[in-house]
């Protein structure tokens, strides 16, 4: 079902930036209306500065006018054994800008998993406790 943003996520990973892990995620966004938005992992020697790949593409698509309410899904690849799952910060910036259970598919060569923020971070702190 989410073959066209997985293979669109893989393209992207060949453009991360890695030289201090080595280790590549893409990431793909589809909007309601069929556009795909893209990310990759961007490192920086002041290794703080590194730009996951699921923030670029989140970002990418809100640079582009699409917001919350116009995303489909999200996909986040890499190509390690084990699935990349958001990291905290990621989780934190997903929250405030995908909806609650918009679908976070989580791939590599082998496996997938199905998820959303509801479930990746539960009890977050939002703009509504503000
Ligand atoms: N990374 C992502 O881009 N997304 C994830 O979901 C997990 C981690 C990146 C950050 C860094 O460039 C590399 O993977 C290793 O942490």
């Amino acid at each position: 079902m989410y073959e066209e943003i997985i293979e669109k996520a893989f393209n992207a990973l060949e453009n991360a930036y890695v030289p201090y892990s080595n280790y590549r995620v893409g990431a793909c966004v589809l909007t309601t209306d069929g556009k795909h938005f893209i990310g990759a992992n961007i490192e920086n020697a002041s290794y703080g500065l590194t730009n996951c790949a699921e923030r670029n593409a989140i970002f990418q698509t809100y640079s582009n006018g699409y917001r919350k309410e116009n995303i489909e899904a999200i996909a986040i690849v890499c190509e390690g054994k084990t699935l990349a799952t958001p990291c905290g910060a990621c989780r934190q910036v997903l929250d405030e800008l995908i909806e609650k259970e918009t679908p976070i598919i989580l791939s590599n060569r082998k496996m997938q998993k199905v998820t959303n923020i509801k479930e990746l971070l539960p009890y977050a702190f939002g703009k509504d406790d503000l």
